[in-house]
């Protein structure tokens, strides 16, 4: 299982493709399309919002799990992207008929509840990924083993929805919706979705039984998690190892091993407690062309890295190793903050607090390491990495309490490899 440790945008995708040259599935188990995962081989650049980046694996089959929302347009988007680029889905990409579905009304609940927020706002990416789990929980979603229902039931039920949508939206100030060009667009990517459908669970314990290896893929990072994250300012759907298995109906006693993807610094999208947040280090980042949000292109906001944060997060989905990447980020830097702890009103937590707006009065205290000043993109092992990089790879590991696995050093899947 490979999960984000942070706040998403990890570096899951391309920690999950190339642990994906060493698969037979990899399964998605939540999150909708307000995920992206950028994938680079060679000059072409993939990103990925739905779909397993194991699909640019040709040996590789994919399964959009039960736990996933997806949008069906955005899904068939996505498809045809992949297709325009040679590489083939039908009996390859698989979606669970008990994924819900997020529709268009979904949407405009979300768009519409920022704007009321105002400066609350939750900064999400607009999508509708937490109304479509608000759905599913009250138990009126659609899910996507309905696209295979005849086209006028299928056609009745979204109208139901969008009438109950239109009803309330002129209370709520809501955008309307007209239903036609929604069921025209619905109906449209039913026809294509239909043959990738299937019984998720099913499929997840025939794979597992037949013995082949499986790669399951959480979205987001804990801290985003509904539970676990820095409620409210998180998603809607369940982003820790649990939630992996919730999502793919895969039992936690088949797990065998938590690959936790972290970033060698922090980052954030949306808003939220983010106490190393440092608008120097952005700056740098952003100056370097990096941290630009994959799925809204927003700019991320950056810190130093968290160890308090990340040793909550190893603990909470039982980490077996970290994959730690963008190193390459810091290696302008002199000096390098690292968080081992919180201070509030004189006192020192190891604990992340819960509480969001305790957590924004925490200030951070710091240990400050020294940079390596020389760049370490060439780097291709771990030898290779100079001597002040490895003991701070090593001295984080120490402070979060996992041992260290991968170490990525750029984009290109060539610029990775093992601790040791
Ligand atoms: P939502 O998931 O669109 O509802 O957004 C809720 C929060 O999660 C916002 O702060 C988003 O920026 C954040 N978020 C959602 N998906 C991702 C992701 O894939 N990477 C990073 N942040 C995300």
């Amino acid at each position: 299982m490979v999960l984000g440790l942070q706040w998403g945008d990890e570096g899951k995708g391309k920690i999950l493709d190339v642990m994906a040259g060493e698969a037979d599935w990899v399964f998605r188990a939540q999150g909708g399309n307000n995920a992206g995962h950028t994938v680079e081989i060679g000059r072409a650049k993939y990103v990925l919002h739905l779909v397993p980046s194991g699909i640019l694996r040709s040996g590789v089959s994919c399964l959009i799990a039960g736990g996933a929302v997806v949008d069906p347009a955005g899904l068939v988007g996505e498809i045809q992207g992949l297709h325009e680029r040679g590489i083939r889905t039908r009996g390859r990409l698989h979606l669970a008929s008990q994924a819900h579905l997020v529709l268009p009304h979904h949407r405009a609940v979300d768009q519409g509840s920022e704007k009321k927020r105002g400066q609350g706002k939750i900064g999400t990416t607009g999508r509708g990924i937490g109304p479509a789990y608000a759905d599913k929980a009250a138990r009126v979603g659609l899910r996507a083993g309905e696209l295979a229902l005849s086209a006028s039931e299928l056609s009745r039920r979204i109208r139901d929805r969008i009438r109950i949508h239109n009803t309330v939206a002129g209370i709520q100030g809501w955008e309307k919706i007209a239903p036609a060009p929604v069921l025209r667009e619905i109906q449209q990517a039913a026809k294509i979705l239909r043959p990738y459908l299937c019984d998720g669970v099913a499929l997840a314990h025939n794979v597992l039984a037949s013995g082949k290896k499986v790669l399951i893929e959480g979205a987001q990072g804990t801290f985003l998690d509904v539970d676990h994250g820095t409620y409210p300012y998180v998603t809607s759907s369940h982003c820790t190892a649990g939630g992996a298995c919730t999502g793919t109906g895969v039992p936690p006693t088949a797990i065998r091993k938590v690959v936790g993807v972290l970033k060698a610094y922090t980052t954030r999208v949306g808003s939220g407690p983010f106490i190393t947040e440092d608008g120097m280090l952005g700056h740098l980042l952003h100056g370097m062309g990096r941290e630009f949000g994959s799925t809204t292109g927003r700019a991320r906001r950056c810190g130093w890295f968290d160890a308090v944060l990340v040793r909550r997060a190893v603990r909470l989905n039982g980490v077996t190793e970290l994959a730690m990447t963008n190193l390459d980020g810091l290696d302008g830097l002199e000096k390098i903050p690292v968080c081992t702890g919180y201070r509030l009103k004189g006192k020192i937590l190891r604990e992340p607090p819960v509480e969001a707006s305790v957590w924004e009065r925490c200030r951070p205290v710091y240990r400050i390491f020294p940079g390596w000043c020389e760049p370490t993109t060439e780097a291709r092992h771990w030898r290779d990495l100079p001597a002040k990089a490895r003991s701070y790879l090593l001295a984080l590991s120490k402070l979060v309490g996992a041992p260290l696995g991968i170490l990525s050093v750029g984009a290109g899947r060539e610029q990775t490899f093992r601790h040791g």
